[in-house]
């Protein structure tokens, strides 16, 4: 882990008083389902729920794909975290201060994001003392309301405002360079990027500052919008503007609306419609498409009807068909000439622009429309080549009933009949193997990882200590650990091994069969160290058999042993 380490204790004391299930909840839709709460895995598609949260063990398994974790986990794979900043992040929300030792300093990013939140906090306070600036976002229809909601800002007309404000030294001016806030001169010293413009910070999951797009309002010259460039934290194909604010504003998202422009975004959220991101003036991408869906399962792309409009939708779709299956959703709305969803907000209203979304185009339709305008569909030959344009993309669909579906219409499109061709298949839940003779240490470790709690009610025989197993080190060590901790929770216990080598074998542990209740796995547990036990008595029976010094009555003594044990 690069920078600072966070300490064991703290993780574990981090754990203690986070609940995962607020964690998640305020992400993925859960119901609740007995002792656990069930959901739509938010890291694949599916119709029905098999993404399980598990409160008591505060873990958290998804029996389709196999996904599973702690908290600290989940915020890493959902929020795109980094280790630390997921636990900073369940840090704010517990009122805890991450500790850190002083010998690794801040981390390199650290520094990068504080300045980018400085620069933000300094175009606020532009904002508020920027007449002009303020008179402009009423007359787009804004409210103070919003602008504070989305912080929007205003760059000041000078040349130096923000490098002279923030730019106090010279580690502090390459730190504004790195965040792409300031450009160096020909002739030394530095030049604002950002001039006379309203300013749209862009941030990422957390709702920190990665890059700001600026329009220009007054008198300034220069290209309408402007966007930080490509930063060490900053790449536009992967980050949409106003997604932190829609999960703000909504919690657990259904559907999605993707726009083209900021200004869209603001419009639309101040018409109450808050689902809705842009893409940062660049095509929708695969990374942008596996974002949204982690957000959502409905996405409703929003282009213009001209022919770039269609251009991008068809772009959009290329990027979607990877993750397009069941339970997922893509739509297509496409709006009039010389409109744009902000200028259609406000001149139908929201019922309006929602009445547009329910009558989108739904995406097998603009799918084979595209084609269609193509080739000649009367013709055999054009048939022919629908199929040849048509099945390499549908072959990049997931497997499912979507993907059938669709090749069934390309079928009925070319009057032919066109294989399905060998759909990429999603690995199947990792641990689990039916039929596969789960060993003793195996089933012994798997208890103790899904209920620590039994841990304190047993006492490992003796002679089981003396056995020289694959992995029975680990066991001894885990039950001394659980032992100790017998509040412990499956989280807190992963948590504490993350460094050892075999914890992503811990982690599926976990995971496999989570639904088991703790009698269960108490019966599991007593059997397998029985289990031990006969095997290990067995050994020493061996060994004393084949010892010329054999001790005739230790012989006698196991073999009662042994068949006490049954
Ligand atoms: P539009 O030109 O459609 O502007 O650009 P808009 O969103 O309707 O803005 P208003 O209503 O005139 O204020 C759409 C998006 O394309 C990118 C921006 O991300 C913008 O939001 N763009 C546009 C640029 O990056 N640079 C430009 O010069 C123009
Ligand atoms: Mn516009």
């Amino acid at each position: 882990m690069p920078g600072g380490r966070i300490p064991d204790d703290f993780i574990q004391d981090l754990l203690a008083r986070t609940d995962i299930v607020s964690v998640i909840e305020g992400r993925v839709d859960l119901k609740r389902a007995g002792r656990e709460y069930m959901g739509l895995c938010p890291f694949h598609s599916e119709k029905t729920p098999s993404f399980t949260v598990s409160p008591q063990k505060q873990f958290y398994h998804c029996f389709g794909c196999g996904a599973h974790g702690s908290a600290i986990g989940f915020l890493m794979d959902f929020d795109r975290l980094e280790f630390v900043d997921a636990i900073e992040e369940l840090a704010k929300t517990a009122g805890m201060e991450v500790p850190r030792t002083a010998a690794t300093g801040p981390r390199p990013d650290e520094s990068l994001y504080g300045i980018l939140a400085e620069a933000e906090q300094f175009f606020r306070s532009t904002l508020k003392q920027s007449p002009g600036a303020i008179e402009y976002l009423k007359e787009r229809g804004l409210s103070g309301e919003l602008a504070g909601q989305f912080r929007l800002g205003a760059a000041p007309s000078g040349w130096q405002g923000l490098t002279d404000a923030l730019g106090t030294s010279p580690e502090r001016l390459k730190l504004l360079e790195r965040a792409g806030l300031i450009t160096a001169k020909d002739t030394g010293g530095y030049y604002d990027k950002f001039r006379g413009r309203i300013i749209f910070p862009i941030h990422d999951m957390r709702g920190r500052p990665l890059a700001f797009g600026g329009r220009i309002y007054g008198d300034e010259s220069g290209p309408k919008y402007l966007n930080s460039p490509e930063t060490e934290l900053f790449h536009k194909g992967r980050e949409l503007y106003g997604l932190y604010e829609a999960r703000q504003a909504v919690g657990p998202l259904k559907r999605l609306l993707v726009v083209e422009g900021y200004m869209d975004v603001l419009a639309l959220a101040q018409f109450d419609l808050p689902e809705t991101v842009a893409t940062l003036g660049t095509a929708t991408t695969e990374e942008h498409a596996a974002l949204l869906f982690r957000s959502a399962s409905e996405v409703v792309f929003c282009f213009d009807g001209d022919q770039a409009g269609r251009r991008a939708a068809r772009r959009a779709m290329q990027s979607t068909l990877g993750q397009m299956s069941e339970g997922r959703q893509v739509r297509f709305l496409f709006v009039p000439d010389g409109e744009d969803p902000d200028s259609l907000v406000r001149s139908e209203g929201a019922d309006g622009l929602r009445d547009r979304i329910e009558q989108a185009i739904p995406f097998s339709e603009f799918f084979f429309g595209q084609y269609r305008a193509e080739v000649d569909m009367s013709s055999l030959d054009g048939r022919s080549r629908l199929v040849e344009l048509a099945r390499p993309e549908l072959e990049k669909l997931p497997a499912g009933s979507f993907r059938d579906m669709m090749f069934e219409r390309l079928s009925e499109l070319a009057r032919t009949r066109v294989g399905v061709g060998g759909p990429p298949r999603r690995p199947m839940s990792p641990g689990a193997k039916p039929g596969a003779r789960v060993s003793l240490v195996r089933s012994a470790i798997r208890a103790i990882v899904q209920a620590p709690g039994l841990a304190a009610e047993i006492e490992v025989p003796s002679e089981v200590r003396k056995l020289d197993y694959a992995g029975l080190e680990l066991l001894l060590d885990l039950l001394t650990w659980a032992g100790d901790h017998p509040e412990a929770t499956t989280a807190q216990l992963l948590e504490r091994y993350a460094e050892h080598p075999h914890a992503k074998a811990l982690a599926k542990l976990a995971g496999e069969g989570l639904l088991t209740d703790d009698d269960k796995l108490r019966l599991e547990l007593a059997g397998a160290l029985r289990g031990l036990e006969r095997r290990a008595i067995k050994r020493r029976l061996e060994n004393l058999q084949s010892s010329e010094l054999g001790e005739i009555g230790e012989l006698h003594r196991r073999l009662r042993e042994l068949e006490a044990l049954g």
